[in-house]
């Protein structure tokens, strides 16, 4: 594996996620204010073909799974282009997606065609009102279809992101968990996480222990799966249920250890983690015609300069982070 994909710790970095774009046509009361995120200006953005000559870098190096997050991926004009070109990237076993589901029944048989191979979409409720009030926009069961495209289209497990917050959709875990009796589904319920301006605070977060206690009091033959190398979730199911839940503890028990993952951010920063201020421009060094030993010394530099474990999660809340959807919206959080 490559020296130059490998911090200090012996960590190998096979996961790269590539932010497409900041942009998103929802505004999740997580991720974005209301106004949006201040957005930049195209020019300083990836190109496509600049997307694609760092994806080849990279898998050249040994990364061997790219997802690509936004903001939301699915409004990039080009996504469908970009997945069919990285499909032609020999090494590269998973290109899988993070999307909020809105354009996902519409773009899917051409994503599919082109190559894409797992899909993540994030949904927080099962309540249309409450999806209104959450993401502020409309689209509930555009998302829902989303999901019964990818599930028709043969995608298993299709993974559903559900942000879990008190007061807002806590009471609906057990309707989550009963949508993997009939449905091939992985319902991942991710820990609320800090990030500037989205008004996160200690008592809003749900815990993965009191999640686990809410569900178990149902379904107490609840019974832990086996772990998926560097997976950000642990996994369980219900016996004789067609799907499985999960629960991504970053605020709970961090998974730093087995981080595998770097980022791209859509201005072309590497960020080598998620809660790290630490960036450097590989667009900068491409404009600028750097070679790529060059440009894998800058990315084995800054690979070299991670850390074993972000912050403390105390500290998390209070440092200054760019908004989720500029990180990658991370793919996530926009
Ligand atoms: P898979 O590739 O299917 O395992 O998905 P994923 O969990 O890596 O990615 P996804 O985009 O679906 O993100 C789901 C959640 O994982 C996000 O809400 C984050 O909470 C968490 N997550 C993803 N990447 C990282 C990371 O690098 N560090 C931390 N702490 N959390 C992450
Ligand atoms: N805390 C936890 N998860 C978040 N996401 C976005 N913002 C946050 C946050 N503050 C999730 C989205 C998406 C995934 C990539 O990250 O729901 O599914
Ligand atoms: Fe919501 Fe994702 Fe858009 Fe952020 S990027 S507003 S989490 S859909």
């Amino acid at each position: 594996f490559s020296a130059f994909l490998t911090d200090s710790f012996g960590r190998q970095h096979s996961y790269l996620r590539i932010s497409l774009t900041e942009r998103c046509n929802l505004r999740c009361q997580y991720c974005m204010p209301e106004e949006g995120v201040p957005l930049t200006p195209k020019a300083d953005l990836l190109t496509t073909e600049e997307i694609l000559t760092l994806a080849r870098l990279f898998v050249k190096e040994g990364v061997n799974k790219i997802r690509l997050t936004g903001g939301e991926p699915l409004i990039r004009p080009d996504v469908v282009d970009i997945v069919a070109q990285l499909r032609r990237l020999e090494g590269l076993r998973t290109i899988g997606v993070t999307t909020n589901g809105i354009n996902l029944a519409r773009l899917l048989p051409q994503l599919q065609k082109a190559g894409l191979s797992a899909i993540n979409i994030s949904l927080d409720t099962l309540v249309p009102a409450k999806f209104e009030f959450i993401v502020r926009r409309k689209g509930f069961y555009k998302v829902m279809e989303g999901i019964h495209k990818a599930i028709e289209l043969g995608y298993s497990p299709v993974k559903v992101n559900c942000v879990v917050m008190r007061g807002l959709n806590e009471d609906e875990l057990l309707d989550f968990v009963a949508l993997t009796e009939g449905l091939p589904l992985d319902v991942r319920f991710i820990e609320y996480m800090p990030f500037d301006g989205n008004k996160w605070n200690f008592k809003k977060m749900v815990s993965y222990k009191e999640m686990l206690d809410t569900i178990r009091q149902q379904w107490p033959e609840l019974e832990r799966l086996p772990e998926e190398e560097s997976s950000t979730a642990k996994a369980f199911r219900i016996p004789g249920f067609q799907g499985q839940i999960s629960f991504i503890t970053s605020m709970s028990e961090h998974f730093c250890g087995t981080c595998n993952r770097l980022r791209i951010t859509a201005d072309g920063n590497l960020k080598v983690c998620l809660f790290g201020n630490s960036e450097v421009s590989l667009r900068d060094h491409l404009r600028a015609g750097a070679s790529e030993q060059e440009l894998l010394r800058i990315i084995g530099a800054a690979v070299g300069r991670k850390k074993r474990q972000h912050a403390g999660m105390f500290n998390i809340s209070q440092m200054k982070n760019r908004p989720m959807i500029l990180i990658e919206l991370f793919s996530m959080f926009q």
